[in-house]
């Protein structure tokens, strides 16, 4: 039987990479897509969201939007600077068919999650906003969402939206304290790992051979994420692989070495969104968090590239 998901995401060139690799994996049954706002604004993010579903023949998959900023701290900045100002590499795609599910994304959690008790495991990979709401307007859900599985925050490795943080975390970490501290079961894949897995142009020119809608789209939309990665890590056509982390770690989680560690979120200053492991518990009892903190590369590689070649 396929496991139930549901992506919360902010499509995002990355997040694209993940949705497609997903829908061609039958281990899942994706219960819906729930939008927030972060590489682009939510608008765009839905709309990317619906564009993705649909593009391979899965427009029955729900396609909420949610929020468009973070729970307190305004957002001052989206990621259009790395994933285009539509968020799909300025590739202007065509409009979806189909139209946004009305439901709020955290009122679409709430539903799912109560009508499948102990089933759904919640992937976000954007700003944890619509699953913070979602935990604060029905805190019920947390004893009944099987785990999370996030793309976010970093132990020890360097940040990449300042020194410290990594973006999704930094974007609303007041909402990121809620989610990692909420007592249910969560698993980070964060730079720690995220930026060990190295897609250079060649693997990605063998991706486009296949010549599927999926490689297709993410042939034209891929360069300018590859842009932003020349200019700021100087990587000459290589990327990272931040969101699609979480489907290797998903389908076979022995490609990742983890510890769980009590984390603590910083919600203040000019450090805000940095997630600090505290180990010996020097900061009083922290919920602790499984890290991945080693990866074997090659093996997520090979992963990914079967599903994302996928037809
Ligand atoms: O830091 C990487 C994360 O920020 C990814 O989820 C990417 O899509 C961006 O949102
Ligand atoms: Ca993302």
């Amino acid at each position: 039987m396929s496991r139930k998901i549901i992506i919360d995401t902010d499509p995002g060139i990355d997040d694209a990479m993940l949705i497609l690799a997903t829908l061609h994996s039958p281990e899942f049954k994706v219960l819906g897509l729930t939008t927030v706002f972060g590489n682009a604004q939510v608008e765009d993010c839905a709309l990317n969201g619906l564009r993705l579903v649909e593009l391979e023949g899965n427009g029955h998959i729900p396609v909420t939007k949610g929020c468009g900023k973070g729970l307190i701290i305004p957002t001052e900045e989206v990621g259009t600077h790395v994933h285009g100002l539509d968020g799909m590499g300025n590739t202007n795609q065509p409009l979806p068919k189909n139209k946004i599910d009305p439901r709020h994304a955290a009122q679409f959690i709430i539903d799912t999650v109560l009508a499948n008790p102990g089933e759904v495991t919640l992937v976000p990979v954007g700003p944890l906003t619509n699953i913070a709401l979602s935990l604060h307007l029905e805190p019920k859900i947390i004893s009944l969402v099987k785990e999370v599985v996030l793309m976010g925050g970093s132990a020890y490795a360097p940040g990449n939206i300042s020194p410290v943080a990594e973006a999704n975390i930094a974007h609303d970490p007041h909402a990121a304290a809620l989610v990692y501290g909420a007592g249910w079961k969560v698993t980070m894949l964060g730079l720690d790992v995220t930026t060990k897995v190295a897609m250079t142009t060649d693997y990605l020119e063998r991706i486009y051979q296949h010549n599927t809608p999926a490689t297709r789209l993410l042939q034209q939309i891929l360069p300018c994420y590859q842009g932003f990665h020349d200019l700021f890590y100087g990587m000459n056509g290589t990327i990272h692989t931040h969101d699609p982390s979480c489907l290797a770690y998903l389908l076979d989680p022995d490609l990742y070495t983890t510890q769980s560690l009590p984390m603590f979120v910083e919600t203040n200053g000019r450090c805000a969104g940095q997630t600090i492991p505290d180990p010996k518990q020097q900061w009083g009892r922290l919920a602790e968090v499984n890290v991945c903190l080693e990866v074997n590369s090659q093996g997520v590689l090979d992963l990914l590239f079967d599903r994302l070649t996928r037809s």
